[in-house]
């Protein structure tokens, strides 16, 4: 199966996936920056992580989901592209994995529950190798974040943990991030 069949299968079932030009500058800054050992949280049907790992220099990436229907089809997914020796897929809730986990990596990508970066951050800081980043995804959230669109009151407390998380990350003296208007918006957040 190709990432194009994945990417089908994403549309024709509703499951939301990395955008293509947003998938592309990840795999950049992978090719790019040498990065070996990789956390994604939201693994969906895992399009994502199987992008990541056809990068020469990942040896290892870690992929946490939280529905069980998504986690079947990102291990069929995996498997049928032999990569069950490079991703390993976990069927948990990101905020018990963070807790548990006692592995370091080069990257993060955080794809997963929006409202939550903001909490699982002082934990995604101490699981980065040095030098390391974190790549998070949809930090406009289609307009509402950014205060173009209005947010209706189903949304309004994960806009405001997405809000918090940028702001963290934007003036925490300790970090060095940038906002890249790729896709629903990247932030990009590097240790100093
Ligand atoms: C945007 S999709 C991920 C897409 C994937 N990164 C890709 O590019 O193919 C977000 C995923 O995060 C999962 N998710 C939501 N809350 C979660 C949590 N607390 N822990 C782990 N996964 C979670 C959702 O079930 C969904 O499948």
């Amino acid at each position: 199966m190709s990432l194009t069949a994945l990417k089908l299968y994403a549309k024709q079932n509703n499951v939301p996936i990395t955008k293509d030009d947003t998938m592309e500058f990840i795999v950049d800054y992978i090719n790019q920056n040498n990065v070996k050992t990789i956390l994604e949280i939201g693994t969906a049907i895992a399009f994502g992580s199987i992008s990541m790992a056809m990068c020469e220099s990942v040896t290892h990436i870690t992929t946490l989901e939280i529905d069980t229907t998504n986690y079947r089809e990102a291990l069929n997914n995996i498997a049928k592209h032999n990569m069950l020796d490079k991703i390993d897929a976990r069927l948990i809730d990101a905020k018990w994995y963070l807790q548990e986990c006692d592995q370091k990596f080069d990257l993060i990508y955080l794809d997963g529950p929006k409202g939550q970066y903001i909490n699982y951050l002082p934990r995604l800081l101490e699981l980065l190798n040095p030098n390391g980043t974190i790549i998070a995804d949809n930090i406009f959230f289609h307009g509402m974040a950014t205060g173009e669109i209005v947010t209706p009151s189903s949304c309004r407390s994960m806009v405001n943990g997405l809000r918090q998380y940028v702001d963290e990350v934007t003036h925490n003296p300790k970090l060095e991030t940038h906002i890249y208007q790729l896709g629903d918006g990247v932030c990009v957040t590097r240790l100093k």
